[in-house]
């Protein structure tokens, strides 16, 4: 579903990605581990088409090359993106920030059927954003502004979603009921990308790891070869 071939970039002459290759299927959880800095949140945004720079390589969505798409049609074409640090609007509230997610989907759905659809969607997907759905999106709790960022994602009915350090700062029940979204939508059939920093979880989550180190995939494979720490350990020391 998601393809990744040789991608390059950074920002202006910083490039920190290099030949990034990365195959995600339709109903597969893929996990991105790496250090700090390693350019986790820059291949996102690389897919996404908000990268800055980009100096080789092609994106593609079910076969669909998007390399020379901006980042709005890439959101029509499929990719959703839940940005680090839970991107939404604060002041506005949860129907609101949900809408503006109906702006990036195929056609642009302005019509309103499908935003009411969506909407429908994602109240059902999420009960307690229909309860807080007048309610300013900033007063709610870490986890249910990340469920709002998610539902804002889907919204836009994306074939691919990417997930940046989804349970930053959420406590580990909060943590397991994003987690079970992210895997709930694996079901579904989407491809699902998870940046996260936490090991452990991710061993726990992961249907496919692939380790980014100095913007390179420097491992990836099924969780189990990383279970037992050493393989990590030697990439993460810079072995
Ligand atoms: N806006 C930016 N301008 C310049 N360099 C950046 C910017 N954002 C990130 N970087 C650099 O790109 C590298 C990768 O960062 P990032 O993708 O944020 O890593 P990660 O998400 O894995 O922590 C780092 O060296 C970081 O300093
Ligand atoms: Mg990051």
């Amino acid at each position: 579903m998601l393809q990744i071939n040789g991608l390059g970039g950074g920002y202006g002459d910083l490039t920190v990605l290099h030949d990034v290759d990365l195959d995600v299927a339709a109903g597969t959880l893929q996990v991105i581990l790496g250090r700090n800095g390693a350019g986790k949140t820059s291949l996102m945004s690389a897919i996404a088409g908000l990268l800055p720079t980009i100096s080789s390589g092609t994106v593609s969505v079910g076969g669909r090359d998007i390399s020379a798409l901006p980042a709005h049609k890439r959101a029509a074409a499929g990719i959703g993106l839940v940005q680090e640090g839970k991107r939404i609007f604060r002041t506005r509230t949860v129907e609101e920030n949900l809408l503006l997610g109906t702006y990036s989907g195929p056609g642009w759905s302005m019509r309103s059927p499908h935003r009411k659809k969506a909407l429908a969607a994602a109240y059902e997907r999420f009960p307690i954003l229909h309860e807080k759905r007048t309610d300013r999106a900033g007063g709610m709790s870490g986890g249910q502004q990340q469920m709002l960022a998610i539902a804002q994602a889907l919204a836009a009915d994306p074939q691919v979603l990417l997930l940046d350090e989804p349970s930053a700062g959420l406590a580990p029940a909060i943590r397991n009921e994003v987690f079970d979204t992210a895997r709930t939508l694996r079901d579904e059939g989407l491809a699902v990308v998870v940046v996260e920093q936490l090991v452990d979880v991710a061993l726990d989550v992961a249907d496919t790891v692939a380790v980014l180190d100095s913007g390179r995939i420097v491992s990836a494979g099924p969780p189990e070869q990383y279970r037992d720490g050493e393989l990590l350990q030697a990439i993460y020391l810079g072995g």
